[in-house]
């Protein structure tokens, strides 16, 4: 009998999940397959329990779920424990784990598929501290950045993510820095990062010009939809080099797909994905 996973939300009918793992599945010829599922918030504990018991393979958690296995799975391990969200679940020594991919998935994008040399004392500058800026900042202060200032929409969810980290670590008071939503990232800050979803809808304004910035900054927006976001044009008015979110997206799936299969995904792997996306071009 074939294995099962699933990729559980609601709303759901929009993940792309699906296409990326059945890719990876089928080139593999692994015997699973995996779908996407709506589910009601009561329901979680009945899909932690068949993985439990062998009867799911694994599954990969969206929103508005992120925060809601915490108290369902065995074990949180330290990537979820810093990102404050599981988006993945497997098992290990019939334990179901709860991780999340996000991060490693934004670094490795970073390193493996757009070539930034991802080196120590940057100066990194993030827009949002919502669920998905926990993870990405929890593996940049891995590579011993200079500064993290972070500017977020509602400044009192930035004194939290400050707060967050500073509990993990006091040295870290000094390099994450809140910074009012609104303000320019300056000219000495070498990569920057939207984590907001501000960019998906065509009608959001960003309050942000770029011209302060020296030419050798990377601006990384980690939404996928539009290709092009409204800060990528931004950039680009400046001549800076920009990303969309795509790779970040494939790549936190083949961490996923690492957990459950053990198979490490080359680079051919991710850029077969990237065509069936349609973001070759
Ligand atoms: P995710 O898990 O994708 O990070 P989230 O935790 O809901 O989702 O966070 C959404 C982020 O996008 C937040 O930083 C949010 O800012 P607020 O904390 O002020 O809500 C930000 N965001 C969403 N829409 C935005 C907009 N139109 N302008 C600016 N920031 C926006």
């Amino acid at each position: 009998m074939s294995d099962l996973l699933l990729v559980l939300g609601n709303p759901i009918k929009h993940s792309k999940s699906p296409l990326i793992h059945n890719y990876w599945l089928k080139k593999y010829k692994i015997n699973a397959k995996y779908n996407k599922k709506c589910v009601k918030k009561d329901e979680l504990k009945k899909y932690v329990d068949l993985v439990k018991q062998g009867k799911l393979k694994g599954c990969n958690i969206t929103v508005p779920y992120k925060k809601d296995f915490f108290d369902l799975v065995d074990k949180v391990d330290t990537h979820a424990q810093s990102s404050l969200a599981i988006n993945t679940i497997f098992t290990e020594n019939e334990k179901v784990i709860g991780t999340n991919t996000d991060g490693l998935g934004f670094v490795s994008s970073l390193v493996d598929d757009l070539n930034y040399d991802l080196r120590s004392s940057l100066n990194i500058f993030c827009f949002g501290a919502g669920g998905a800026s926990y993870g990405i900042i929890s593996e940049l202060l891995k590579y011993k950045p200079n500064s993290v200032e972070v500017s977020n929409r509602t400044h009192f969810s930035t004194l939290n993510l400050v707060k967050h980290f500073c509990k993990e670590k006091d040295l870290y008071k000094k390099i994450i820095k809140p910074i009012p939503w609104g303000e320019n990232p300056k000219e000495h800050i070498d990569l920057v990062i939207n984590t907001t979803t501000c960019g998906m809808n065509e009608t959001d304004e960003f309050p942000i010009e770029f011209n302060e910035l020296s030419k050798e900054t990377f601006v990384y927006d980690i939404i996928y939809s539009p290709k092009e976001t409204i800060l990528m044009k931004k950039a680009r008015l400046n001549n800076l080099r920009t990303s969309n979110g795509i790779y970040m997206l494939i790549r936190q799936a083949a961490v996923s797909f690492e957990k459950w299969f053990k198979i490490n995904l080359n680079n051919d792997d991710i850029n077969e994905v990237i065509r069936l996306l349609g973001y070759d071009h």
